[in-house]
């Protein structure tokens, strides 16, 4: 199956061969893991009927067996120790969280959690820790125009708490190994905070407000700058 480079890119960080996919809608996740990774078995599981149904079906269309598919809020569908990889991907990190906590029980009996916010990445980062969890590893890929990260977090032998405030921001462990897409981000988001600065500066009367934004603007804008160029 020909999947997104952003499913693909997630794939490549499963770990173990029992894994759950929550809010799977399409199932391309678990369908490409089961065919093209070593994983063995699959739960497929969504809030939502429909896309449950439209996942079923692009599993028997692709050949793909090995995957149950589960209706349920989160990690409510899973026991603890039954699968040893969850992914939570493409939704908001608040959302993320919400699932994490309401599911802390089953996450705890993970190994690996493989999560891609597509929003308020530094909030999950930040829950990760409040959890007891640990980042051990972090990518980013850029798919459709969008850049998206990939925080790979595991569950036990955590040796890592004291992020400073710009390693939540950035990811430690992209500002540490520094890939391609991380340093083209970068410099994507210096030049959105140069224009937002540019635009505050050049309002007619910045008043006290607008300077409190100026400065943020372009305390943002110098630190992506630096993580461009030097890291
Ligand atoms: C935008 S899709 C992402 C699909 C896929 N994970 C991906 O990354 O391409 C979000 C899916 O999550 C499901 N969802 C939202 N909240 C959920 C929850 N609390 N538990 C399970 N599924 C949920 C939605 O029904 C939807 O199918």
């Amino acid at each position: 199956m020909n999947v997104s480079g952003r499913i693909e890119k997630i794939a490549e960080y499963i770990a173990f061969a029992r894994i759950a996919d929550i809010g799977t809608d399409h199932g391309y996740l678990p369908i490409f893991a089961i065919q093209s990774k070593n994983v063995e078995w699959a739960v497929a599981a969504d809030i939502n009927e429909q896309p449950l149904l439209c996942a079923r079906e692009n599993a028997e269309a692709a050949g793909a067996a090995g995957i149950e598919f589960r209706l349920g809020y989160g990690l409510e569908v899973l026991r603890p120790g039954e699968a040893d990889t969850i992914v939570i991907a493409g939704m908001g990190g608040k959302q993320m969280a919400d699932i994490l906590r309401r599911g802390r029980y089953v996450a705890t009996g993970a190994r690996q959690l493989l999560l891609s916010p597509h929003l308020d990445v530094p909030f999950v980062r930040r829950e990760v820790h409040a959890l007891d969890f640990g980042i051990v590893a972090e990518d980013m890929v850029r798919d459709g125009g969008k850049y998206y990260n990939i925080l790979d977090v595991r569950t036990s032998n955590i040796q890592e708490y004291d992020y400073s405030e710009e390693e939540y921001l950035l990811g430690r462990y992209l500002m540490n190994t520094r890939p391609p897409v991380f340093v083209e981000f970068c410099r994507h988001m210096a030049a959105r905070y140069d224009k937002i600065a540019a635009r505050i500066e050049g309002a007619p009367r910045l008043g006290e407000a607008g300077a409190v934004r100026l400065a943020e603007a372009v305390r943002l804008r110098d630190m992506y700058r630096r993580s461009a160029v030097n890291g």
